[in-house]
């Protein structure tokens, strides 16, 4: 049996590790959830940018003190369904270009602007929220707060550009990197007269050239074999179990700090891998799409994570699955300007089921899937893609200097156990 892990050496902005399997590292215990963060102390500029980072007014939302939040309500129109990006009618985008447009032209500090949506994501994600006495970073990446912070992120930009199209049941488009004909940017994000077009993007990565799982930096195309294959790891064979998947326990008030936090196989990749390959190689750090602060910049951001999120959906539905059920996480609370311009608190874990928001997935097929079932049912291994340089473990030395794929032959467990399977890599000089 083997695995194709993918090893990506060097300057990935996103990564804290692409690699789909890594040591389990046990929880401190029980502590308490993250409270809703504080909006009369959100740090300003918050504390942890990047080098040379550009955040003109700092991340923190517009509040008034005294503005109360309220508890949020489940919707109950009908079910919305959110459409692959490359399947879309020139109406449907018209509508989306509007509501963005609109958005792009009110007042930075208003809380529908499109700066503000950025800037929801950069209060998460750059130390805006230091919480309790020992101040601890409310970090939404890395670990187990990734998807549901995400999905509750996304739904509420999605119900606020609804109330700008006109049509409350506007859902929004996913990036459909998971099949060939998704995987270069969507044309709709591709015309540079377009509110959804962003100019900080890398400029050899531009339609039609397909995103590039294994090697992000270069400038090739994609081999959708190599694609489908890492895929598959992230998803069916890294991801057999819920901590795998969500990636590691992240508690308030345990003196945790985010960079011990262990990222789950979908965070890894492609997640991270394609905001790489997406940011522009010439800004300092990757913006917009490659460094957490400015990639909700790019209208391409909210697409890009809708089909995460919707890989959330297809691994519980077709795959292992399986959520966290640890109070910690699910009675964790954040803090969103919803469509009404009302400030509301949602818990992490009211966003498991997808229906109650009132939205679903355009259903399509999941080449990745059949292809991987299908090889493993053979026997066989992927066949090895003629873009990129498949090396055995044990093959002869070789020079990092850009980003390797190794094939790696593994035993078949012998039995199930709550340990991870560790990959060592050794003799990195
Ligand atoms: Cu909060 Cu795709 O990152």
């Amino acid at each position: 049996m083997a695995a194709a892990l993918t090893l990506i050496a060097g300057g990935l902005l996103l990564s804290s590790s692409t690699l789909g399997m890594s040591a389990l590292i046990a929880g401190k215990g029980k502590a308490d959830p993250f409270p809703a963060p504080d909006q009369a102390h959100c740090v300003n500029p918050p504390s942890d940018l990047p080098p040379d980072a550009s955040v003109p007014g700092g991340c923190c939302p517009p509040f008034q003190p005294g503005t109360k939040i309220v508890d949020f309500e489940f919707p109950t129109g009908p079910i919305r369904t959110r459409p692959a990006a490359q399947l879309v009618n020139a109406e449907y985008i018209a509508k989306y270009e509007k509501a963005v447009s609109h958005m792009k032209s009110l007042p930075e500090d208003h809380p529908h602007s499109f700066l503000q949506q950025a800037k929801v994501h950069c209060a998460y994600c750059n130390g805006a929220y230091l919480m309790g006495s020992d101040k601890q970073d409310y970090q939404v990446h890395w670990g187990w707060f990734f998807l549901p912070f995400h999905r509750w992120f996304i739904y509420f930009y999605e119900r606020i550009v609804a109330s700008y199209t006109g049509d409350d049941n506007f859902a929004l488009p996913f990036w459909n990197w998971d099949a060939r004909d998704g995987m270069r940017i969507p044309d709709m994000y591709t015309n540079s007269g377009s509110p959804l077009y962003d100019e900080n993007r890398n400029t050899c990565h531009q339609s039609p050239i397909m995103v590039n799982l294994a090697q992000p930096e270069s400038c090739d195309n994609a081999s959708v074999c190599s694609n489908y294959s890492i895929i598959y790891t992230q998803m069916v064979s890294g991801a057999t179990d819920y901590k795998c998947f969500h990636g590691g326990e992240y508690r308030y008030n345990t003196g945790e700090k985010p960079d011990k936090l262990r990222t789950g196989t979908l965070e890894s990749s492609p997640h991270n891998v394609v905001h790489d390959w997406t940011g522009s190689s010439t800004t300092p750090n990757g913006e917009d799409m490659g460094t957490l602060y400015a990639a909700g910049r790019d209208p391409i951001f909210y697409s890009h994570h809708a089909n995460v999120d919707r890989m959330w959906t297809v691994w519980n539905d077709n795959l292992c699955g399986g959520n966290y059920t640890d109070t910690d996480l699910l009675d964790s609370k954040f803090v969103f300007y919803d469509e009404n311009m009302k400030l509301v608190q949602v818990k992490a874990g009211d966003c498991y089921d997808i229906s109650k928001l009132g939205y679903e997935y355009q259903e399509l097929n999941l080449p990745w899937l059949e292809r991987g079932h299908a090889i493993k049912k053979a026997g066989k291994l992927w066949p090895k893609p003629s873009t990129i340089g498949f090396i055995e473990a044990d093959d002869q030395p070789k020079l990092l200097t850009e980003p390797m794929t190794f094939l790696v032959t593994r035993q078949i467990p012998t039995k199930i156990t709550e340990e991870d399977e560790c990959l060592d890599i050794e003799g990195i000089v």
